[in-house]
């Protein structure tokens, strides 16, 4: 499969060297710290921070800090949403400040909070608006913009080539599309063949998303977009190491770091939990952490009884919910195995 191979080359976006083609997607409230360090050491080739609002960044407002702040990875990318130029060019000052590599624009978000302050996916209903963001994040800083966006707002509207070359002509030096429309928001199925006419009117990269989860669709995804590299969301819910795992695989090489046995499971599962807690304080942490729980028992312990999920997913107190994983992720598996082996 020749387009396997592929993503497991570097990618240049605009200087900066990307280590290989299978990134992780932004993801508001999943992809924070703990998560793209874990994603990082993994393998995946790019994380990208949860998008941060220019106008709180640009007024200091507390908890963007924790979004922008860098987290020691080799390439550090900022995604900024908004939509006021001015914002835009003080969040992207604020964010190369702070040791950003790349600053993403996000056009992509279709959630009525971000679109009804015409942020987000709706800056597609404006591409003049859309260009002037653009060109106040590109004249604020030097390193690389990118910019993540939908196939447009609905079937009717499918500007995304446009807004691709117009960006590029404004010096964007990557953009990644989602194959769906806003109005879609998450259904049915991203059209991964539309991609390839955003892929024809650029000539900077182009990054592929939207349903993939596996080394199959990461090949399949650049073959019928022609697009230059992946970008995997969802897939990561409860398997931080999705993205990294297609890339080490394209390379011929095993994944990295995998929990690979019931007792490292629980011990990486935790491990992602007590980062959680260092980062948000406790109380914060606690509740912040527990979709990630939620998500590595629905995958690696589906059978768990409704009365041990009520017990980590409700419990205030750390060194519980700990054990009570360890009883669910080793306990569980181990007379599991005994069983099957009797
Ligand atoms: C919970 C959640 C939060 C998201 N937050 C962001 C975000 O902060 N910025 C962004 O550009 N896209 C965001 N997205 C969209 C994803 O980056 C991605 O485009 C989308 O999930 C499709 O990819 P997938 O099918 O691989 O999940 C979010 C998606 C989800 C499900």
């Amino acid at each position: 499969m020749a387009e396997l191979t592929t993503l497991a080359s570097p990618l240049d976006v605009g200087g900066v060297r990307i280590r290989n083609r299978v990134f992780l997607a932004p993801m508001s409230g999943i992809t924070d710290e703990p998560f793209r360090q874990r994603a990082h050491a993994h393998g995946a080739g790019l994380v990208v921070s949860e998008m941060v609002a220019s106008g709180e960044l640009a007024k200091g407002r507390a908890g963007c800090d924790l979004r922008i702040r860098h987290s020691g990875l080799p390439v550090h990318m900022v995604q900024l949403a908004g939509r006021e130029a001015v914002h835009m060019g003080e969040g992207a000052r604020i964010a190369a400040g702070e040791g950003a590599d790349i600053i993403d624009i996000n056009m992509g978000c279709p959630a009525k909070k971000v679109t009804g302050g015409y942020a987000g996916s709706a800056l597609m209903r404006d591409l003049d608006h859309a260009l002037s963001l653009i060109e106040a994040v590109v004249g604020a800083v030097s390193v690389p913009v990118t910019v993540k966006m939908r196939l447009g707002w609905d079937e009717s509207a499918l500007n995304a080539p446009m807004l691709a070359r117009r960006a590029e002509q404004a010096g964007v030096r990557m953009v990644t599309v989602h194959g769906r429309t806003r109005c879609q928001f998450y259904q049915g199925r991203a059209d991964w063949r539309a991609i390839a006419r955003v892929k024809e009117a650029v000539s900077i990269p182009v990054v592929a998303n939207g349903d993939v989860g596996s080394a199959e669709e990461a090949a399949t995804i650049l073959e019928q977009s022609g697009a230059d590299a992946v970008m995997i969301g969802r897939a990561h819910y409860g398997a931080p190491w999705t993205a990294g795992g297609i890339a080490t695989a394209a390379a011929g090489a095993s994944a990295q770091a995998v929990p690979r046995t019931p007792q490292a499971l629980a011990d990486y599962v935790v491990s992602h939990y007590e980062d959680m807690l260092s980062l948000y304080g406790i109380e914060s942490g606690l509740r912040q952490a527990r979709k990630h729980l939620g998500w590595y028992l629905d995958r690696h312990a589906p059978d768990a009884s409704a009365e041990q999920r009520k017990r980590i997913l409700t419990s205030f107190e750390p060194g519980d919910v700990a054990a009570e994983l360890r009883r669910v992720l080793v306990d569980r598996a181990q007379s599991t195995s005994l069983r099957s082996a009797a």
